[in-house]
């Protein structure tokens, strides 16, 4: 879509101030598409880590998407200044688990392994063994051996699904995202009933039932790659819709069908153009780690990032 001459006025300045700030900016597949579309890197939870810990040239990361990511970027990138945008983009899930109650759970299966999806706050991964994200979090559960008893935070989605396909137990936490929470069985038959010759793909954070009437769960990154691949030309997405933006950029041919209009993760969308601009103009806000959260929060993610416990 060609842009307004407001919108073309505000990313100029975007990018000059980008420039005179020595700035990256780093956005979630989710974020409006006014904000994918002037972002250097746009990707899953994962690739926006990979993409973190290898910034070497700027000194400022405009974070576009929810705290934990932001927060995940500073832990990977402790020199630079991380900005968010937006102060109060958090993450529902993340605030389902805080350190103490991952303390006394630790107390309860002495001896488990705490698994922790980086939804989750900089604090409580400051307490756990291995972080893992959508993308590889089979990967990550197949490298801990299989009598070893786990604990998995704060997503009982992504692990009884993780659990179910690789065959073994996990003590999982009581969390879940609201958005994802919200697609149901019967959204799905009635797509799939609508375009019988369509491919389904949805978010490992649906719930198993979900999970198991569609065609593939995949990261955000998966599902792009997903969409590239299919010979399908019809794709009934069931995740949060922003994705379809670039799904549709990615392949102009081929049409993308949002499970719901519903699908909508507020705290993604809370983000605008304006507020990319004004962050940059007043370096704002800032995220702030103290030293020793920094330092423990790191090992659970520089593991993850090795891909193995
Ligand atoms: P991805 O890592 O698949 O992009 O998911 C992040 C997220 O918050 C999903 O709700
Ligand atoms: Fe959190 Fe769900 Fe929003 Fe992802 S979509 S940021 S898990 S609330």
């Amino acid at each position: 879509m060609a842009l307004s001459n407001y919108q073309k006025s505000v990313t100029d300045r975007i990018q000059q101030l980008k420039k005179e700030r020595n700035a990256i900016i780093l956005a979630h597949n989710y974020v409006l598409g006014e904000v994918q579309d002037i972002a250097d890197f746009c990707g899953d939870s994962l690739e926006l880590s990979r993409k973190a810990s290898m910034i070497e040239k700027q000194d400022v990361v405009v974070f576009c998407g929810v705290k934990f990511m932001a927060e995940t970027a500073k832990i990977l990138s402790p020199k630079k200044t991380v900005l968010l945008p937006v102060f109060d983009a958090g993450c529902p899930m993340a605030d389902m688990a805080d350190a103490e109650e991952v303390r006394n759970s630790k107390k309860q299966y002495p001896g488990a392994i705490t698994v922790c999806y980086v939804n989750s706050t900089a604090e409580v991964k400051t307490e756990v063994d291995i972080c893992c994200t959508s993308g590889n979090a089979e990967k990550i559960i197949s490298s801990i051996p299989k009598d070893q008893q786990i604990i998995f935070i704060p997503d009982k989605n992504l692990g009884a699904n993780v659990a179910k396909k690789l065959g073994r137990e996990m003590i999982l936490w009581d969390g879940f995202c609201p958005t994802h929470m919200r697609i149901t069985m019967e959204m799905i038959k009635k797509k799939r009933d609508e375009f019988p010759n369509a491919s389904v793909v949805v978010h490992p954070e649906c719930t198993p039932e979900v999970v198991a009437l569609a065609d593939e769960a995949l990261s955000t990154a998966g599902m792009l790659a997903f969409a590239r691949k299919t010979p399908a030309k019809q794709i009934i997405v069931g995740t949060e819709i922003g994705i379809i933006h670039r799904m549709q950029k990615d392949s102009p041919e081929k049409m993308f069908i949002p499970i719901s209009e519903q699908a909508v993760c507020m705290n993604m969308k809370k983000i605008n153009l304006e507020d990319v601009l004004i962050s940059l103009e007043k370096m704002q806000y800032e995220i702030k780690l103290d030293p020793e959260t920094l330092e423990k929060a790191k090992k659970p993610i520089f593991k993850m990032l090795e891909g193995r416990i």
